[in-house]
């Protein structure tokens, strides 16, 4: 039977959700947004609007998913989780940023930041940092996951970027040593995040998802298919990756122009994805 292929809505998203578990919470639209340049003096990348516009409605949406992840199992709560999607260039990396910082802005939540996309890191870009060492070179023992547990980026954020792409990327997320990571991790903070190559072309997410309390994925409006989306749902489930929702980036929604400053068209950002 041929796939129909078709670009999903953020209701057409839901009503997926809804009908395939009926634990799992709304989808949370964070819209598109057109960023300031990043220049020389800002400490973070503009897209990380939970630190450049905190005040913001978008922000306020980071804001909420926090709120929505808190409460989706109080016996059981989800407090590491890895963020994947489809494929490439959906959101991941710039939706785990202000995640990261939205959650780390609750008072007394120590949170980190795991760059677990060995094959193509780009936190360490958005936090202006070193892209190495990172969690490569941890897991290949030439670092100690101390050194980058031991200072916050700022606030309550901590941040581990991604280091040098090995050869084997799926083999060292596997490894005993990454198991040891994620459990001190879980010891040491409120909050573990991982951002994490997309789950259809490479197994990544599945290998470090049974790792965790759950996995978030990412869709992007207008873009990720609806069969892919399927897909990398049962993938995750597959892998025992808990997939508890989905954060839909690239939503256009207006508006009006005097309650907030951004104007409402998508556009590439510099680096690009
Ligand atoms: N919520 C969003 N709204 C609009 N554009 C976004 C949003 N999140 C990310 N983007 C843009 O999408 C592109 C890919 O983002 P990125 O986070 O690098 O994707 P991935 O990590 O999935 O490859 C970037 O150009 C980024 O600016
Ligand atoms: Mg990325």
């Amino acid at each position: 039977m041929a796939e129909k292929k078709e670009k999903l809505s953020l209701e057409r998203l839901k009503n997926y959700f809804k009908s395939h578990r009926d634990e799992i919470k709304d989808s949370i639209s964070v819209i598109s947004y057109v960023t300031k340049p990043w220049k020389e003096e800002d400490m973070v990348d503009p897209r990380v609007v939970v630190y450049s516009d905190m005040r913001s409605h978008i922000a306020e949406q980071y804001r909420s998913i926090r709120t929505h992840l808190s409460s989706l199992s109080p016996g059981n709560p989800i407090r590491s989780f890895l963020i994947t999607s489809a494929l490439r260039g959906e959101g991941k990396t710039v939706t785990s940023s202000n995640l990261s910082v939205a959650f780390a802005q609750s008072v007394d939540h120590k949170t980190v930041l795991l760059d677990c996309d060995l094959r193509k890191p780009n936190v360490h870009r958005i936090f202006g940092m070193e892209r190495s060492p990172g969690l490569a070179e941890i897991l290949s023992g030439q670092e100690d996951l101390e050194r980058f547990i031991e200072r916050p980026v700022f606030d309550n954020l901590y941040v581990v970027p991604g280091g040098k792409t090995p050869a084997n990327p799926v083999e060292l997320l596997g490894s005993v040593r990454m198991r040891e990571v994620i459990e001190t991790l879980k010891e040491r903070f409120d909050w573990v995040i991982c951002d994490i190559a997309p789950i259809i072309p490479v197994t990544d997410a599945g290998v470090l998802g049974k790792l965790l309390d759950g996995s978030l994925i990412v869709v992007r409006a207008g873009k990720t298919q609806a069969v892919d989306v399927e897909r990398a749902y049962s993938l995750l489930l597959e892998a025992k990756a808990n997939p508890v929702g989905s954060i839909m980036t690239g939503v256009i929604t207006y508006i009006p122009y005097y309650l907030y400053r951004y104007r409402y068209i998508y556009a590439q950002h510099y680096y690009g994805a």
